[in-house]
């Protein structure tokens, strides 16, 4: 059957070049959905009209992405994924090679970048209800996303093969020996050895330069087409698809390109001189960004005496940390509020049923298995539990300008205890610390699971029908 002609393309104001470049185009697109891939996601890609500058973080993150591929590529020409030459390699890109100073302080500054513009991207979503109905695709696409980059960053993170780098990877693989029956089994296979050891280095790197950045791009893709596919929130939360012209476009809509392209440009800019100067006047960033101790070679003989991990894991490291026997009491007290919560209030007769037979099981199990393992545990599940977001929220409104004041709060004291958390993770262990880091573990889980509660009992704002701008 003969294929349907296209019509030639015309690209508008080309001028002079329109014949040759038209002439490509058309054949390019008679072979390939060119066109309208770039109909589709950029030229008549109709975004609301009101974004603001949180709007910036979804293109930088891409951006950052991208960064981090291209140096990685580079970095990986001369470094050698060896204990006997790992460090040493990472010392010649630094010293030896032309340049290398600047494609390893690009990826290690571009490690905390991507972490920096994620949290925000994260964030504004939190604040927009970005994750609510029809939206959760995009939201769980990017939580795989995240946890990709999670550990993305952490196998990343042994191939300089510095102490912190040595000692990070045993912390962090030991954590599966707490595991009962299969712990310790676990832990050997993930290494390929009893300790961190040159097999564990090799299969890091496979998974650091190859695995995991072929599924963040599949995600990524993925991530976008499901956006795509619904169409942006926006800072009002108001579906600009519900209010549409007599062309069948949003009339408070945009398209893509040219705006946003030209304002992803601007945002683009204004990251480039906060990133250039971190990047030539503080690539360690006072030991948060390359900690010290990562200067020196790894000695499997030598326990550094504070072992941190890099500042976008200390709020989890916290809550690890924070999980102490005594503790273990404020959790059981934590779980019979909660379930006496849910049979108090909840209307749903499965709900009831599943407290009754969950909590019971939880308490025992609090009994039975040691702290250290409800640690694991609570680190686990506390980047998991963004996950249930979608379903955590149960405002009848979407975005927090017109939620009420119990959300306002709810949000303000998560992000302080975020960042407290966060601080926290980074200190050695003292009395205060570990105090503190307990409230925190509490008020943070409280800000999920009290979500169903507190954004139904507040009293909300009447939402405009169109966007305000
Ligand atoms: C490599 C990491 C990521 C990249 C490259 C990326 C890219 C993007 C881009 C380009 C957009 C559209 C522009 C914008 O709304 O800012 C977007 C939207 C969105 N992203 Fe991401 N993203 C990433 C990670 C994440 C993560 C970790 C989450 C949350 C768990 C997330 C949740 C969302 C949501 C909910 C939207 C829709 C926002 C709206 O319509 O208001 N993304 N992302």
């Amino acid at each position: 059957m003969a294929a349907k002609k296209k019509e030639p393309v015309v690209i508008e104001g080309a001028g002079p070049l329109n014949a040759p470049i038209g002439g490509l185009l058309t054949w390019v697109d008679q072979r390939f959905p060119l066109m309208s891939i770039w109909k589709d996601h950029l030229s008549e890609y109709y975004a609301p009209k009101n974004f603001n500058f949180w709007y910036f973080f979804g293109a930088l993150s891409l951006v950052v992405l991208m960064l981090q591929i291209v140096t990685g590529i580079f970095l990986v020409m001369h470094y050698k994924p060896s204990a006997a030459e790992a460090f040493a390699s990472v010392e010649y890109i630094m010293r030896d090679v032309p340049g290398g100073w600047l494609i390893r302080y690009l990826h290690s500054t571009g490690a905390s970048a991507f972490f920096v513009v994620v949290y925000l991207h994260m964030f504004r979503g939190l604040m927009y209800g970005s994750y609510r109905a029809p939206r959760e695709l995009i939201w769980i696409f990017g939580m795989i996303i995240y946890l990709c980059l999670m550990a993305e960053a952490f196998f990343g993170y042994l191939l300089p093969w510095g102490q912190m780098s040595y000692w990070g990877a045993q912390v962090i693989v030991n954590l599966f020996d707490a595991l009962p029956i299969i712990g310790p089994d676990l832990s050997t296979w993930i290494r390929g050895d009893f300790v961190v050891s040159d097999a564990t280095l090799n299969r890091f790197f496979a998974f650091h330069v190859i695995a995991i950045p072929m599924a963040l791009l599949g995600l990524v893709a993925a991530h976008i087409l499901a956006l795509h596919e619904v169409g942006s929130n926006n800072p009002d939360g108001v579906e600009i698809k519900a209010k549409l012209d007599d062309k069948g476009h949003p009339l408070d809509g945009i398209p893509f390109h040219p705006y946003y392209t030209i304002k992803d440009i601007f945002g683009l800019s204004v990251f480039a001189t906060v990133f250039s100067v971190i990047l030539f006047f503080l690539p360690e960033m006072g030991g948060y960004f390359l900690e010290y101790n990562n200067f020196i070679p790894a000695d499997p003989l030598k326990t550094p005496t504070h072992i941190a991990p890099v500042w976008y894991f200390t709020p989890f490291y916290s809550i690890l940390r924070a999980t102490t026997e005594d503790f273990m009491w404020a959790l059981r007290v934590g779980v019979v509020a909660y379930a006496g919560l849910i049979l108090f209030t909840s209307r749903g007769c499965l709900s009831k049923i599943l407290t009754l037979l969950l909590a019971p099981v939880i308490l025992l199990a609090m009994g039975v298995i040691e702290a250290k393992v409800w640690g694991v545990v609570l680190m686990g599940v506390s980047t998991l539990i963004f996950f249930l977001m979608p379903w955590l929220d149960k405002s009848p409104v979407r975005s927090i300008r017109y939620k009420g004041r119990l959300s306002h709060i709810a949000l303000t004291i998560f992000v302080i205890v975020f960042l407290t958390l966060g601080f926290y993770g980074t200190q050695p262990v003292t009395a205060a610390g570990t105090l503190i880091s307990q409230i925190g573990t509490l008020i943070y889980f409280s800000f999920f699971l009290l979500m169903p509660w507190y954004t139904q009992m507040e009293t909300t704002h009447p939402v405009p029908d169109r966007v305000t701008s």
